[in-house]
């Protein structure tokens, strides 16, 4: 039997790291689809579209070729040929990403490839030789995986969020890192809930709310939440 379990949730509700635990608690692969739309914009950046024009971004993503390690203990990524594990999380980035993810042609081309992988790792023989996946993103329990076995929204208050980012980028939650942070976080929400559905839950989704929990704390929360539904 595969599992499917979807993920949402918005910048800094620790959606990445609690997906990844979850997953490799859970034997199942593991699909970043933010990874996949910064790895777009890092692309286009890269071969110099102006993310402005829609068609040619567009173009480009269809013809983009993009590898991804599904292995939880360890997601890389490639596009072109070129390893961007590392590239796809600089602040320039962050910065541009939601540009391209609002291009609707891009949703519908990664759309496309994020519901094959998350076929494909249901089929023996692949990574996780047909025991499934744990994807996550802003769109998942709702466009890409509604029909998904356990379905999920991961909040946390704006504040937990802006402080845990601040950490990770800066190394400090102090007001002057939670404030350069602001943009990444508050400003990229806003612009992202234009095309996904992620600040609140839609109809059954189970919400979990990180604000007063740890990491291990959110993911036996969600796995919680895996056992009851199964
Ligand atoms: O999760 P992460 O912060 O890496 O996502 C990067 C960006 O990718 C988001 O800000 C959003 O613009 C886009 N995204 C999306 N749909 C998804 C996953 C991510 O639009 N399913």
């Amino acid at each position: 039997m595969s599992i499917v379990v979807a993920i949402d949730g918005p910048s800094g509700s620790g959606k990445s790291s609690v997906s990844r635990r979850v997953a490799q608690r859970l034997g199942l692969a593991y699909l970043d689809t933010g990874a996949m739309y910064r790895a777009a914009t890092w692309w286009a950046v890269h071969e110099g579209v102006d993310l402005a024009d829609t068609g040619a971004v567009a173009a480009l993503v269809r013809d983009m070729v993009l590898v991804m390690v599904v292995d939880p203990r360890g997601p890389q990524v490639w596009v072109g040929g070129i390893d961007v594990t590392a590239a796809i999380r600089e602040t320039s980035v962050s910065t541009a990403v939601s540009a391209v993810a609002t291009n609707l042609d891009v949703r519908a081309e990664l759309a496309r490839r994020q519901r094959a992988e998350i076929a494909f790792q249901c089929e023996p023989g692949s990574w996780a030789d047909g025991r499934g996946i744990v994807a996550e993103g802003r769109d998942i329990t709702t466009v890409i995986a509604p029909d998904a076995d356990v379905r999920l929204l991961l909040t946390a208050s704006e504040e937990a969020r802006l402080a845990r980012r601040a950490r990770e980028v800066h190394g400090s939650d102090d007001a002057a890192a939670v404030e350069a942070t602001r943009d990444q976080v508050v400003r990229r929400d806003a612009d992202d809930s234009a095309v996904a559905q992620f600040l609140t839950a839609a109809d059954g989704v189970v919400t979990v709310d990180s604000s007063a929990l740890d990491l291990d704390q959110t993911v036996d929360a969600v796995l919680g939440v895996v056992e009851r539904t199964l």
